[in-house]
């Protein structure tokens, strides 16, 4: 749909998020393109915090680099400029772009969800678990057929909870960790090769980890 994106409406957009400063969270979710970005983009762009917004020309002269990462959005403008536009939210909010989706409240997560948060190709993962508060935790994998992945848990702030490899055994990865600041976090992983994750679930731990 090429009329949807003329540079007319771009510009008339950008005057009117500009004024106010805010940025505007449209109803139609934006899930798709999170999920991309901080996945594929955010290995070069995480928490890239200039708090300068690059203006539409950027966006035009920055159409190969895009689609040499993320080939996919070949031909997808809409898909372009969502990327552009959160890679413009995280340099001047320095946070993530928010997903308009609710996180579930028990921590656990099956496939319908989950299918929802990850790249269709290479099924790399992007997930927001909502609030943590200090304290130790076991998060549980379950996948469809066993491989390694990278795995990482991210505060709001940019730090890493998690950031391992970890090889399944029986379909299953069990990573202990420590949250020490209280806030919102984000599961993010990457698997050596194409594997769903069937479920997933966080839960405190009574395991006392070394001091
Ligand atoms: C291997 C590292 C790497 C990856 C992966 C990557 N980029 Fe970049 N990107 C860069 C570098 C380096 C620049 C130039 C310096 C800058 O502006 O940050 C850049 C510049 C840009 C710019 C231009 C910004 C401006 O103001 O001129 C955009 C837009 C952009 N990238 C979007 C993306 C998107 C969307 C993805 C994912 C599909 C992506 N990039 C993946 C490294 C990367």
């Amino acid at each position: 749909m090429k009329w949807y994106v003329t540079k007319w409406s771009s510009t008339l957009l950008l005057l009117f998020i500009l004024p106010n400063g805010a940025f505007a969270v449209e109803d139609r979710s934006f899930t798709e393109s999170v999920v991309i970005f901080n996945t594929i983009c955010a290995k070069c762009h995480e928490a890239q915090c200039s708090g300068r917004l690059s203006f539409d020309e950027a966006l035009e002269q920055s159409t190969n680099h895009i689609l040499r990462h993320y080939q996919p959005a070949t031909g997808k403008q809409w898909l372009q400029k969502e990327l552009f536009d959160i890679l413009n939210y995280m340099k001047v909010k320095c946070a993530y772009y928010p997903i308009n989706k609710p996180v579930s409240l028990k921590k656990v997560w099956e496939s319908d969800v989950l299918d929802e948060f990850a790249t269709l190709l290479d099924r790399k993962y992007f997930i927001p678990v909502g609030k943590l508060s200090p304290g130790n935790y076991q998060l549980v994998l379950e996948l469809e057929k066993d491989t390694k992945a990278t795995v990482h848990l991210i505060s709001e702030e940019f730090d890493m909870a998690v950031e391992d490899c970890f090889d399944s055994s029986n379909g299953r990865i069990d990573v202990q960790f420590t949250v020490e600041d209280p806030g919102n976090y984000y599961f993010r992983m990457y698997p050596r090769e194409p594997a769903k994750i069937t479920r997933l679930s966080i839960t405190k731990s009574e395991i006392e980890t070394k001091h």
